[in-house]
């Protein structure tokens, strides 16, 4: 293996950098406490990879992107560490309003037959109440995934995690039931991906892995979620940097796959170009305009901004879908108008 370079990025946001060399890799000093650490591996092939934890006795757990693996070492077998602490709070949301689009024609495309049939979209987020009336029969509660609690139950244990319900029923509720409001794309397929919750922070490698999940049958990913706002400049860890190019080139049958991102709540004294979320190439970053028709208050003013859709305002909130079966009608914030671009992306896909 000679002189490979292996990057490795530790399962909890930090990297690390290993050269390999002839005496092997021995164990850090730094987490003699923590037996089992998992890592993203950046290798051209499996089966260096494969080969390398031969070698050094770690688990070849599998793909996450083209580009890296995910390996587990049942101890520490790191010789050189180097941290950076990445994305932390990650869960900071945009909280958002909505109910009506006087400007969308959204209903003008129903009466052409759109409805979102046929197209996915993967919300990820705080989860969903998938028993939720208005959203039921759009949940795919089989592809569904936790991410936080390793498991399939996307639905949320406290109602503090209720953004994700909020944002699914903008997309996807179920029309003519007389139940809180009618998606946009009504008839769209959801997968939850649950990448938030109270008290949850995910790392580069569960970031690539949402950005990624069930690929082969996603269309569009709708984000509601990024960087802190008003704090400096943030990006994409190289994992899922890698993911998402995977999902432009791969994703869609090699059509690509659409990534919608809130363009963030940090008003005129944030800016969204220093969201690397936002402003990132591959990403459509959505901010807000209020029922008035100007930016909302919250709405970051930047160059890379690729559109704005309704959100509420102090005249005129958002109305959704909401944990414990229930409707709310205060939302507001670019986290809602996300939802809205992404479910008017998927009428877009469906009529071509
Ligand atoms: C959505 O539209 C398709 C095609 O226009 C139609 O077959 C289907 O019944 C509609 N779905 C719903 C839930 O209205
Ligand atoms: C959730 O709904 C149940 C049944 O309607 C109700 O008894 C309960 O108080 C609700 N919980 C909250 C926190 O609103």
């Amino acid at each position: 293996m000679g002189d490979l370079m292996f990057t490795l990025i530790w399962g909890s946001a930090l990297f690390a950098v290993v050269q390999k060399s002839a005496a092997g890799i021995s164990a850090s000093q730094l987490h003699q406490d923590i037996d089992v650490v998992e890592f993203a591996v950046e290798s051209d092939t499996a089966s260096t990879v494969v080969d390398f934890c031969k070698r050094y006795e770690c688990s070849f757990l599998g793909k996450i992107t083209s580009k890296y693996f995910h390996i587990k070492f049942k101890e520490w077998t790191i010789r050189k560490f180097g941290g950076e602490k990445k994305l932390q709070d990650s869960a900071k949301r945009f909280y958002r309003n909505g109910d009506v689009f006087p400007n969308t024609r959204v209903s003008e495309a129903w009466r052409y037959g759109l409805n979102g049939s046929g197209i996915t979209i993967a919300v990820l987020d705080d989860g969903i109440q998938v028993d939720h009336p208005d959203l039921r029969q759009s949940i795919d509660d089989v592809s569904s995934i936790d991410f936080i609690d390793m498991d399939f139950n996307i639905t949320p244990d406290t109602l503090a995690d209720s953004h994700g319900t909020k944002v699914t029923g903008l997309i996807a509720a179920e029309a003519n039931n007389n139940v809180c409001i009618v998606g946009v794309a009504y008839a769209s397929t959801i997968i939850g991906v649950r990448i938030l919750g109270e008290d949850a922070s995910i790392t580069d490698i569960t970031e690539a892995m949402a950005l990624s999940y069930e690929s082969e049958k996603v269309d569009i990913y709708s984000n509601s979620w990024g960087p802190e706002d008003g704090h400096s400049y943030t990006t994409f860890g190289r994992v899922s940097e890698s993911a998402l190019i995977d999902g432009v080139t791969l994703g869609r049958n090699g059509k690509g796959a659409i990534y919608v991102f809130a363009a963030g709540n940090g008003g005129k004294g944030d800016n969204c170009n220093a969201d690397g979320y936002a402003s990132n190439l591959y990403t459509i970053p959505i901010t807000s305009i209020g029922i008035d028709g100007k930016a909302a208050h919250y709405s970051e003013v930047c160059a890379s901004a690729f559109a704005a859709t309704y959100s509420g305002i102090s005249e005129r909130k958002l109305t959704s879908t909401s944990l414990n079966s229930t409707c709310v009608s205060d939302l507001q914030g670019t986290s809602f108008s996300a939802p809205e671009a992404s479910a008017i992306l998927a009428l877009t896909l469906q009529a071509k």
